[in-house]
């Protein structure tokens, strides 16, 4: 089965490691004794969670990457191999938030949303797998979302790169399991984090009421820290799928799985009547 304390001593790279769900899992995967390498596009980020983890007693150490561009990660597992050593854990974390009608949505936004979510996992997963595979060990958890089990309307390029991430960690999980290497899916809920603050969401309305849910302590968001503990329990276990937390995905989960066209059509019906799983998706932006 594989335990938490197998950790212990392996190098755990996080991108997106300055915020939200990525600087939980570093704390996390610190906590259970890994040497953290964390990313981040912002510098200040970096600074802070290595200030955050070193203040913790966890070996930190943090790099200014944009994972949308295949040199600047190809530069980071050089750097990585001179100065920590073998990448153990590999956590393609790092995403941006979107929404917007598709008939609104310029093709620069699809371009931006999916370079990142989708392109930047596959730099990580092609450039840093190989050595995994080559060692025989390892684990691999790739972030990608409850919109990858119940999209919502209203998503598109954000649904489509989740979609995608999970499709990779499944064919991963298939691939590796023979040659001693975990991979989990992390599909998180709607949890409290900046990615509707830095997002792209279309129309004020909309981004006001985004906002407010995905704010610590409303009522329907959780803290990034729940998924962080699942995320590292689940990755140990070799659970294929992490569905974190699990009240806000088991219903349309088991109800997509039981009829695709029941949980489509309740989709498109509260489209029309300008909301989504979420919350309201009003106005034509
Ligand atoms: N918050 C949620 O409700 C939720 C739900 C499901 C899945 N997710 C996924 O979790 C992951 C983390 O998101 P989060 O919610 O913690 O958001 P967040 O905005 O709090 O953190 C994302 C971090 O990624 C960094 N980043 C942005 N662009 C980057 C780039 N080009 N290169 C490197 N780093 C970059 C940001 O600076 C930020 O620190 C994303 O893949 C997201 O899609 C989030």
């Amino acid at each position: 089965m594989g335990n938490t304390s197998d950790f212990k001593g392996k190098v755990a790279l996080i991108s997106g490691a300055g915020s939200g769900i990525g600087l939980e899992l570093a704390m996390e995967f610190g906590r259970h004794g890994a040497i953290v390498v964390g990313t981040d596009i912002r510098q200040q980020r970096v600074d802070e969670m290595k200030k955050t983890l070193s203040g913790m007693g966890i070996v930190a150490h943090g790099y200014c990457v944009d994972h949308a561009v295949r040199e600047q990660v190809e530069r980071l597992r050089a750097t990585i191999e001179a100065e920590v050593g073998p990448v153990d854990i590999l956590c393609p974390n790092a995403g941006v938030g979107h929404g917007g009608r598709i008939e609104a949505i310029p093709h620069a936004e699809w371009q931006w949303v999916i370079d990142l979510n989708l392109w930047g996992a596959i730099y990580m997963v092609e450039l840093f797998v190989p050595a995994m595979v080559e060692r025989r060990s390892g684990w691999v958890l790739i972030t990608s979302s409850g919109a990858a089990l119940c999209p919502s309307p209203g998503m598109a390029p954000y649904n489509v790169t989740k979609f995608a991430k999970l499709g990779l960690a499944q064919t991963l999980y298939m691939e590796l399991k023979s040659q001693g290497i975990k991979v989990s899916a992390l599909c998180p809920g709607i949890i409290a984090t900046n990615i509707i603050r830095d997002g792209n969401i279309h129309g004020q309305q909309n981004a006001q009421h985004a906002l407010e849910i995905y704010t610590e302590g409303s009522r329907q968001s959780v803290p990034p820290s729940v998924v962080a503990r699942d995320a590292v329990a689940g990755l140990a276990a070799g659970k294929p799928v992490i569905r974190t937390p699990l009240k806000h995905l088991l219903l349309g989960d088991l109800m997509m799985r039981s009829s695709r066209k029941l949980f489509l059509d309740i989709g498109a019906a509260l489209f029309r009547r300008g909301r989504n799983f979420i919350g309201p998706v009003v106005g034509k932006e």
